[in-house]
């Protein structure tokens, strides 16, 4: 898969899948555009990259204000001069059914989730219909096309990712713009490790026991996600467009539990 030449921005891109995604992408020719909010593991990355000679760059901020997500991609585009790949990666995982999420938690969940990848994408649309083309990979779940207990915000918020995927795939399928989601499930990052360690019981038996749920029976890592990102990103996938690629060890193929 080759990226020479291309620009891409990946947002929460400081660890897990975004950094995975960069990487990766980096290694197929692109310039990147990091972004995370936490100033020494984005740097640590940055200064990773360049190492490598890798023109990178990295921005600091939270995608939950608006004005920063059009802040974010004209910068990208200021510095490398054009943006080809824009991945929406950050994400948050709030935990909760409908009583046990306030208000707060069910709006910041959505500014993140939601909000935040429409803003980037809109903004970043204006800069590649003028090059005449583009790219945008939101990172959904499976948990956008199936429901799950405890995880209404969530859930609601991945969901509304496939359908602004599907919207925005057809609004500009004559603009050679591409719009795709992945949707990921049990990949072994940050987010998960906090999930287990909030999880009643032992983390590393309850990482066991996710695995054994999977019909793979294993958990990802970042870099199997960030492989079909790249994938998605190349055009390798030149005819794909408002799709949405489940990486999820055959998880959403199920329709119900998994004998474990
Ligand atoms: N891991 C999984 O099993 C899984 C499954 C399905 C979908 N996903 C999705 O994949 C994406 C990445 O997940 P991950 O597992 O790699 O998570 P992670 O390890 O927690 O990384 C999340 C990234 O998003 C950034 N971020 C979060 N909130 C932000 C905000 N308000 N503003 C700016 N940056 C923000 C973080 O930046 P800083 O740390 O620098 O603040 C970090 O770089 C998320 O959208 C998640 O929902 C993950």
């Amino acid at each position: 898969m080759d990226l020479t030449g291309k620009v891409s921005l990946i947002t929460g891109s400081t660890t897990g899948i975004g950094e995975a995604c960069a990487r990766a992408m980096a290694a197929a020719g692109s310039s990147i555009m990091l972004h995370g909010r936490d100033e020494a593991r984005g740097k640590a990355v940055l200064d990773d990259l360049r190492g490598q000679g890798v023109d990178a760059d990295l921005m600091l901020g939270d995608v939950a204000d608006p004005a920063f997500c059009r802040q974010l991609v004209d910068t990208c585009f200021a510095r490398f001069g054009r943006i080809d790949v824009l991945v929406n990666n950050a994400g948050i995982l709030p935990e909760g059914n409908a009583p046990e999420t306030d208000d707060e938690a069910w709006m910041r969940c959505m500014q993140v989730n939601v909000n935040a990848v429409f803003f980037l994408s809109r903004a970043a649309v204006e800069h590649m219909r003028r090059q005449g083309s583009g790219n945008i990979i939101n990172i959904s779940s499976e948990w956008g096309l199936n429901g799950e207990q405890g995880f209404v915000a969530y859930c609601t918020s991945k969901g509304a990712l496939m359908q602004m995927t599907r919207c925005m795939a057809l609004d500009h399928a004559q603009e050679n713009i591409r719009v795709n989601a992945v949707c990921p499930a049990e990949i072994h990052t940050q987010i998960v490790d906090n999930w287990l360690a909030s999880a009643d019981g032992d983390p590393s038996e309850n990482l066991a026991k996710l695995a054994s749920g999977i019909p793979m029976r294993r958990v990802a890592q970042p870099e199997e996600v960030a492989a079909c990102v790249l994938f998605l990103a190349s055009d390798a996938s030149s005819y794909v467009t408002g799709s949405g690629l489940s990486v999820d060890g055959g998880n959403s193929a199920t329709g119900g539990p998994y004998p474990g």
